[in-house]
């Protein structure tokens, strides 16, 4: 006898002997009759059985989660007993034979999609949550996320090579995860951070176009939207400039967001200077759901005799708003504030336009006409006022307006090459160190730094930053010069980076890539807020695998054997 899968089994096979095989959801004794549901990757069946049938005894006798085997008749169930919220809910199976293949004590908690438990217990037996039709539907997304990426990008000639986990040190702004060599004593691998520096050497080699879905390590914060191991979509191509690699980048995006969702995106996707960005949305990746863009009020309050804001702006600073179209309270306002002091703003100054008339704080020192609403406004002496007051834009956008579109595709390009580092005015790269000076911008290079644009591009949707890559250095001098510019000795870049130097130096040909991270794509495309719900076997937001018991103590030999001691002193 053929296995039917329980969810497919549908009026077309009616009088048909079937086997199933699954985990029993539920078993009601309807004081004679007894139900029985099972459940297995594609759905759920009702399975029946009659008082006087072989089996009764052993169906009644059933728990939640045995696993059985059973055989059985597909029947049309009476028209009043038809669930229609079941995909197979006008059909049951009367049971012949069963096996109980496997038993279960009771579960700490059912996994069943309406069941609330805390994620904490949910990762503890990531075994159970993984049962739930909702978590098993997003893994299996995810399974088919990576078949569309591999058909588009096999599809446009990209070769998919695996790159090594143990591997060098090759910083990228996150901590590393670091392996120890039993060996060669006192030294360690590191886990990759990206396969950055090898996809350049296969360039060098000449592959012409590499991807992989590549797992990343980073010892960093996490967050909703950060793990310690992540996966991207990480590609690479030869002979390329900008526009090469963003046409790519939508063509794929298109490609699965259609084959996955059905969602058609809109090409060509729009485009923002970093300038623009921090300017018009004061982030560097704005969610443009919300349509509303920042106020700059500094002329407004320039001479309005406010002394606060007169002595930020005297200063060099800006005040900066948001507007509201509804008319907040007091308190609304006061929560507001709140919120972005914690972030680091000194105070929220506002006022309110009825459309003639202001009022508020700031009423007897602005002047101007202004759409009816409720007006917030930040101040800063540095440009850190662009960042509060696209904080502020957020948490104004989240708690009162409403979204515009369903979905905002955007790029970010013409970053500055490099940041400074606040504490100590040290250059650092705004993406990473093997970026392009932009031509026309190179002339700065030497003198001011600060105004040199990178061939960087980076991703946005919805609020997210889904990807980021740039143009390579293919010119070893170059790379040589940005490294000693981030202040990199030559020991420091021979012992880093001699490898990719060296294949930089034998020919390697101009190229750029980009890299898109694959949970946040799938959290995105599902809508899901947390990547946690869509990895299998997702870390906590304190980096620790709570099923299998993750970082853990190792033994006294093992530690011996690799030469290594616990420090006690901290
Ligand atoms: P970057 O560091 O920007 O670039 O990473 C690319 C994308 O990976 C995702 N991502 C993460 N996802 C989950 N958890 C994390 N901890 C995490 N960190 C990053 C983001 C991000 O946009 N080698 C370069 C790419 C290149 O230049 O080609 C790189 O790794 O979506």
């Amino acid at each position: 006898m053929m296995r039917r899968y329980c969810g497919d089994v549908s009026l077309k096979d009616v009088g048909k002997k079937i086997k199933i095989f699954g985990w029993v959801r539920r078993v009601r004794d309807l004081g004679g009759v007894v139900f029985v549901n099972v459940r297995d990757i594609t759905g759920e069946i009702q399975c029946v059985i009659e008082p006087e049938a072989e089996y009764y005894e052993a169906a009644k006798a059933l728990g939640t989660q045995y696993v059985v085997e059973i055989e059985g008749v597909v029947r049309k169930r009476p028209e009043s007993m038809i669930n229609k919220d079941m995909k197979t809910g006008e059909t049951e199976v009367v049971i012949n034979r069963l096996k109980v293949l496997n038993t279960s004590p009771t579960p700490p908690f059912l996994p069943e999609d309406t069941v609330e438990v805390s994620e904490e217990v949910r990762l503890r037996y990531r075994f159970l949550d993984l049962r739930r039709p909702w978590l098993q539907s997003n893994i299996i997304k995810r399974s088919k996320l990576m078949k569309h990426v591999r058909d588009f990008l096999y599809s446009k000639g990209f070769h998919e090579i695996d790159t090594p986990y143990l591997t060098k040190s090759t910083p990228e702004g996150a901590r590393d995860y670091v392996v120890p060599s039993r060996i060669h004593k006192g030294k360690f691998y590191a886990l990759p951070q990206s396969p950055q520096l090898y996809k350049q050497v296969l360039m060098s080699s000449g592959f012409d176009k590499y991807f992989q879905i590549a797992r990343c390590f980073r010892d960093e914060d996490l967050r909703a939207d950060r793990q310690p191991e992540f996966t991207q979509i990480d590609l690479e191509m030869s002979f390329v400039d900008v526009e090469d690699v963003l046409n790519l980048t939508e063509s794929l995006v298109e490609y699965v967001f259609d084959k996955l969702i059905g969602l058609k995106v809109k090409r060509p996707f729009l485009r923002l200077s970093y300038k623009d960005a921090i300017e018009n949305y004061g982030s560097d990746k704005p969610d443009l759901r919300y349509r509303s863009k920042l106020i700059d009020f500094t002329p407004h309050l320039e001479k309005s005799g406010f002394r606060v804001a007169e002595g930020i702006i005297n200063s060099g600073g800006k005040i900066i708003g948001v507007r509201t179209g509804k008319s907040l309270s007091r308190k609304e306002i006061e929560k507001i504030q709140d919120e972005i002091k914690k972030e680091g703003a000194a105070g929220l100054l506002w006022f309110k336009s009825d459309g003639e008339k202001l009022t508020g704080q700031l009423s007897k020192f602005i002047k101007g006409d202004f759409e009816p609403g409720t007006y917030l406004l930040v101040g800063e002496k540095t440009p850190k006022v662009y960042n509060l007051a696209g904080m502020l834009r957020d948490l104004v956008n989240k708690r009162f307006e409403e979204k515009e579109d369903e979905l905002s595709i955007l790029w970010v390009v013409d970053f500055p090459l490099f940041e400074r580092n606040e504490e100590t005015g040290q250059l650092e790269p705004a993406h990473h160190i093997f970026t392009m000076p932009r031509e026309d911008t190179l002339k700065y290079l030497e003198n001011q730094p600060d105004k040199v644009i990178g061939k960087q591009y980076d991703l946005v949707i919805n609020g997210i930053e889904l990807g980021s890559g740039s143009i390579r250095n293919h010119d070893k001098n170059m790379q040589i010069k940005l490294l000693k510019m981030i202040g990199f000795d030559d020991e420091r870049i021979e012992r880093n980076f001699g490898f990719l130097l060296e294949a930089l130096e034998y020919g390697a040909p101009p190229h750029g890539g980009i890299a898109l991270g694959f949970d946040r794509l799938l959290a995105v495309m599902l809508g899901l807020d947390s990547i946690r719900d869509v990895i299998p076997f997702p870390k906590t937001t304190s980096a620790q695998a709570l099923y299998e018991g993750a970082p853990d103590y190792i033994s006294e030999e093992q530690l011996k054997e690799l030469h290594l001691k616990i420090r006690s002193d901290d």
